[in-house]
């Protein structure tokens, strides 16, 4: 799917929210649970540490903070909300869905709310369906959450997945605007790659050895990535009438700093421009873009007019990419150190100015 939307209603995004939890696991701590190294494990994925969610944790526990950041941010509560939508593939339970249980606790009693499974590529999607939706006309304000707690879904002695991903969750608030915003989006989905990266014995398929622990085939998902990645920014961007030399700020799925790399020289956008994020994070899935657009609202890089470009990929196999112009205008960014286990809060809501 391809497209520009419409072009007398204008969607953007106008308030950004972000939470990681507060354990840290390094990579020299994999090492004494699996075969692993500090060296292979950043050489292959240039990841140093990742964030993994207390036992007390669901994934409705990760989005709230970061949707109550993302709504403060726009200067809106729960209750303005009319369409929530969480992007996951590791839901609180498989119902009621966790955006059900998101809007309870926001308050957002007139909103309707959904999850949505699209891989590491739900967010992507997400965004997507609220921009269709506000320029529509069927709903007013979007919350749009992408978060995933994969550690759950690990198999902890599995060298080849456990070093790869983390746990996190972001959100935006999307409403109509006066200018766009959102320019385009290029969406998906290869369903005949999907035992590529699947979780076998999660659903009404009946398997022989349902472990329920995530697959991958790395080399193969790799392969992928690189592939989509450049293919969708190329199709995004042509499709605006746009270049690469165009893009301000581009965010990439946060899944492995070669595949990060490989895509970004393949384009041709200079590395200034790249938001990268793995090295602290792993791979958050659905949390992995709203989490590097925090990080870069953090430090400075999302200012208004910027053109972004976002691309994601993941299970499905699926990937998807949206162009658009920052309509959000920003202080200078803070200063603050980074401080472990908090919200991740972006210059305009700093309160403690603390960040991820
Ligand atoms: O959202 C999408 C999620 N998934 C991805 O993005 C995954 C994409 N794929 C990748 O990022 C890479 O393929 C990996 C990081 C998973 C693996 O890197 P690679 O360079 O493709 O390594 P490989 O699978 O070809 O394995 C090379 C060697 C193997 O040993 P032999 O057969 O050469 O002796 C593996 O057994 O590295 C070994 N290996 C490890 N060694 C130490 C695999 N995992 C590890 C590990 N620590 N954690």
């Amino acid at each position: 799917m391809i497209g520009n939307g419409r072009s007398d209603v204008h969607v953007t995004i106008t308030g950004l929210g972000a939470y990681a939890p507060e354990r840290v696991i390094t990579n020299a701590e994999l090492s004494q649970l699996v075969e692993t190294s500090d060296e292979w494990i950043v050489e292959r994925t240039g990841i140093r540490e990742r964030r993994i969610a207390a036992d007390s944790q669901a994934l409705s526990d990760l989005c709230l903070p970061a949707a109550q950041q993302a709504l403060e941010q726009a200067g809106i509560e729960g209750k303005d909300v009319d369409l929530l939508i969480v992007a996951t593939v590791t839901p609180d339970m498989m119902f009621p869905s966790t955006s059900a249980i998101l809007a309870d606790r926001l308050g957002a009693t007139d909103a309707a709310a959904y999850d949505l499974s699209a891989g590491c590529t739900g967010f992507m999607y997400a965004l997507a369906q609220a921009y269709g939706m506000l320029a529509g006309g069927l709903a007013r304000r979007a919350l749009v959450v992408g978060g995933d707690v994969l550690s759950r879904i690990l198999d902890w002695s599995d060298r080849s997945t456990v070093v790869l991903f983390g746990d996190g969750a972001g959100a935006v608030v999307v409403e109509p605007s006066e200018e766009a915003g959102f320019l385009a989006f290029e969406l998906g989905a290869d369903g005949a790659g999907g035992e590529h990266l699947w979780l076998p014995g999660s659903g009404s398929r009946r398997f022989e050895d349902p472990d329920r622990f995530v697959k991958m085939n790395g080399r193969e998902v790799f392969r992928f990535a690189t592939r989509v990645l450049v293919q969708s920014a190329e199709a995004v961007l042509e499709r605006e009438g746009s270049t690469v030399d165009d893009v301000d700020v581009y965010v990439p799925h946060q899944a492995n700093v070669r595949i990060i790399d490989h895509a970004t020289k393949k384009l041709g956008i200079p590395s200034d421009r790249v938001v990268i994020n793995v090295d602290r994070y792993g791979n958050t899935s659905s949390g992995s873009i709203p989490l590097a657009l925090a990080d870069a609202q953090e430090d400075g890089r999302l200012r208004q007019g910027k053109l972004v470009l976002m691309t994601g990929m993941g299970a499905g196999l699926t990937w998807g990419s949206a162009l658009m112009r920052w309509t959000m205008g920003l202080e200078a960014p803070s200063a603050e150190p980074a401080t472990p286990g908090q919200t991740i809060r972006p210059p305009a809501a700093a309160e403690g100015g603390a960040a991820a």
